[in-house]
């Protein structure tokens, strides 16, 4: 099985980035966290991480008849982008959407996730262990041909 996990604009600078909100630790770190979850579940996987919307579109095109499944957290991006949204239509490789804050309790217009309407689950408010949530969902929701 082989995921592509995908991160949008700004969670580079995690651990810089408002630590109150997202935490102290680096992208690095985040990284090595679902490389260890993937790795011990026998999930190839690839990370990509972009501030650019329209590079998200590609990757996502690309994995088109190459990935098995995509953990996507499209950070501003949740809130705006019908093309990312309309990408994972096309491709429609089962998807599972993450925040690592709870998007429900911040600002009004953090709320509406166009991810979610095509994500088979949404996991929101739990940090890095986000990722392993919507992994190991993933790869059941595949496995069991969900
Ligand atoms: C985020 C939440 C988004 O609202 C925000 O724009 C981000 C990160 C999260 O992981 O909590 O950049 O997706």
């Amino acid at each position: 099985m082989k995921f592509l996990i995908i991160n949008g604009p700004n969670l580079n600078l995690l651990g810089l980035r408002e630590p109150d909100i997202y935490g102290s630790q680096s992208y690095a770190a985040l990284c090595d966290f679902i490389g260890e979850v993937c790795q011990s579940e026998g999930i190839e996987y690839k990370l990509f991480q972009s501030n650019h919307e329209g590079a998200i579109v590609d990757e996502i095109q690309a994995a088109y008849k190459c990935f098995d499944g995509i953990v996507i957290n499209p950070a501003a991006y949740t809130h705006t982008s019908v093309a990312i949204l309309d990408a994972l239509k096309a491709v429609a490789i089962p998807t599972a959407e993450v925040h690592l804050s709870d998007v429900n309790s911040r600002e009004d217009f953090r709320r509406f996730s166009y991810v979610s309407l095509v994500a088979a689950k949404t996991v929101c408010g739990r940090g890095f262990e986000g990722y392993r949530e919507a992994i190991l969902f993933l790869k059941d929701y595949i496995e069991n041909d969900l």
